[in-house]
């Protein structure tokens, strides 16, 4: 039998994805992101982001149709993110995908977003075994999760109790005077720095903290901590070292990601690690990642940035690893969920 041809939807932030995959082919992955727009509010705003994702989503599925080579008609099934996420903007998304199913007559699988990162591995020519410990971090997200079985056995092991991983660097970002998003400049100033230079907290990774809290994150006192010490600084009418503030707040969060998802991979006896989200992009993250995983002999998988940040064919890709799997289609009733599990 052929692979099923399935389109997926993704509007849950502020990227609204398009994805056509066959199976595991990827055909088309269109994204349009509103980013641009939430720069003036330093972060995303959700009535921006939904406003934003009605204008975008129909030339989307146009050029993703057309980079695909393939009709409405032809799909097997369609695919749509129905949360976690910002309510309004998943509404978006739920409600095209459901207009496309009734008219067209295709069978609709709602999913969730997290897993659809997960998802996004099956696109690779060469996808990760099961179990899989996966770390999720992006500007609305940072979870890390135990995978038995993609489409029937996920366990979200510990989120953040405060703020994302990006969340964090477009905030310290703010408070050094850099432009949103600030992950990215972050990480180009930090390349100039010392990140011995100041010892910044690492929050729920001292060891008092990990057995209560082992799997869970959090960086709004890290956030404090550089922002009373830049004050600091600046009170005294010193120079704030830009590149050595930046470089040592990167190695905290580099250095809390990884001990976390080590400390999962250990604990579980997984040797695999899968890294999904925006974050994902930071230079340190990938370089300690590598390095860590190396020592301690884990299998790294690290997708393509497109397949990390937010996008469609990890959507589809997760629907079509549902059909495969023998799934019904979602009952029509289901709605946006913006707080799914
Ligand atoms: O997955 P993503 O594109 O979308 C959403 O969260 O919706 O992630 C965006 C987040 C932002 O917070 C951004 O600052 C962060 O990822 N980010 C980075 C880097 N590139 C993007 N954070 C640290 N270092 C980077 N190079
Ligand atoms: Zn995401």
């Amino acid at each position: 039998i052929r692979p099923p041809l399935v389109l997926g939807i993704e509007t849950s932030c502020d990227e609204t994805g398009i994805g056509i995959v066959r199976g595991t082919e990827l055909l088309a992955n269109v994204i349009s992101s509103s980013m641009d727009e939430h720069a003036r509010y330093g972060g995303v705003v959700p009535e921006v982001a939904a406003r934003a994702h009605l204008e975008a989503l129909v030339p989307a599925l146009e050029a993703a149709l057309a980079e695909a080579n393939v009709t409405l008609e032809e799909l097997d099934a369609i695919a749509v993110t129905s949360g976690p996420g910002l309510s309004g903007a998943l509404m978006v998304g739920v409600g095209a995908a459901k207009a496309l199913a009734v008219s067209l007559d295709k069978p609709l699988y709602a999913v969730n977003h997290l897993v659809g990162h997960v998802g996004a591995d099956a696109l690779d020519a060469d996808p990760l075994d099961y179990p899989t410990i996966a770390l999720l971090v992006s500007g609305g997200h940072t979870s890390l999760l135990l995978v038995r079985d993609l489409v029937s056995d996920v366990e979200l092991l510990g989120e953040t109790i405060d703020d994302a991983a990006g969340e964090a660097f477009d905030k310290v970002a703010r408070l050094l005077g850099l432009p949103y998003p600030g992950g990215p400049q972050i990480d180009r100033v930090a390349e100039g720095g010392n990140p011995k230079a100041i010892r910044f907290p690492r929050g729920l990774s001292h060891a008092k903290d990990m057995d209560e809290h082992r799997y869970d994150f959090s960086f709004s006192g890290l956030k404090t901590a550089v922002a009373r010490w830049v004050e600091q600084k600046r009170d005294a009418n010193e120079e704030v070292p830009m590149a050595d503030v930046a470089a040592s707040f990167r190695e905290s969060v580099a250095d809390i990601l990884l001990t976390k998802a080590l400390a999962a991979c250990a604990d579980y006896g997984v040797p695999r690690l899968l890294l999904g989200g925006g974050v994902v992009a930071n230079a340190r993250v990938r370089q300690l990642a590598t390095q860590r995983c190396d020592e301690a002999g884990i299998e790294l998988r690290i997708p393509p940035l497109s397949l990390c940040t937010d996008n469609g064919a990890m959507i589809a890709a997760l629907g079509a690893q549902l059909i495969s799997a023998g799934h019904a289609p979602s009952a029509p009733g289901f709605g946006a969920d913006s707080t799914l599990p």
